[in-house]
């Protein structure tokens, strides 16, 4: 075995770049994420871990709502931009154009190819991040990135996060099926 412990630091590949939409004092702000997953299936529940300084936890702990929205490469630079500056500096309420949902105080970003409305089920105090748990209460996903009437990681372009090296990256080749390709191995 030739491998190097590292200490424990949360190195865990892929990770996706999501944007979380929450309004702070009535106004939309977008926070770039990439510490996001799926935490449950029925009912669907995502959770994310916001640090305790972002400017977003005001807009999630006010309206018990928020939003993941899912940027595609076209969207790369405002992304970024998101991660850069904090809605306590700078007014990022028209980068994006805003949509609401059924819960009314979740702003989701339009030219986002995914966008999922949620509202917040627990909210946790890990240390230096609040961990956001949101029951995923609809999801809006642009016409034409669906097929068979399911969303289409190709068609979506998702940008993908590398937090060692610092880059994003996109989804590479298809490589096989899930709960498919298994059935070749025998040992
Ligand atoms: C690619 C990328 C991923 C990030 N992921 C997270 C994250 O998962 N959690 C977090 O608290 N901050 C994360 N950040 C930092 C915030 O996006 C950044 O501090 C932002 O300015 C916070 O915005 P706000 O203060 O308006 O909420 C990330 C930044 C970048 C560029």
């Amino acid at each position: 075995m030739d491998k190097l412990a590292m200490g424990p630091r949360p190195y865990l590949f892929p990770m996706p770049t999501v944007l979380i939409g929450a309004n702070v004092n009535e106004k939309p702000n977008y926070m770039a994420a990439a510490w996001a997953s799926i935490a449950n299936w029925v009912p669907p529940m995502v959770a994310v871990a916001v640090n305790h300084a972002r400017y977003t936890n005001k807009g999630i702990n006010e309206n018990r709502t928020f939003s993941v929205n899912m940027p595609s490469r076209k969207q790369l630079a405002k992304t970024d931009y998101c991660g850069l500056v904090s809605g306590n500096m700078v007014d990022k309420s028209a980068i994006f154009e805003s949509f609401y949902g059924k819960l009314e105080t979740a702003p989701m970003a339009s030219e986002c190819p995914v966008s999922l409305e949620c509202k917040l089920h627990t909210s946790l105090d890990l240390g230096s991040h609040f961990l956001f748990i949101g029951e995923i209460v609809d999801v809006y996903v642009d016409k034409d990135c669906i097929t068979d009437g399911l969303p289409d990681i190709q068609k979506v372009d998702p940008v993908i996060y590398s937090m060692s090296q610092g880059n994003y990256w996109s989804v590479g080749e298809n490589i096989g099926k899930a709960y498919s390709i298994g059935k070749e191995y025998k040992k």
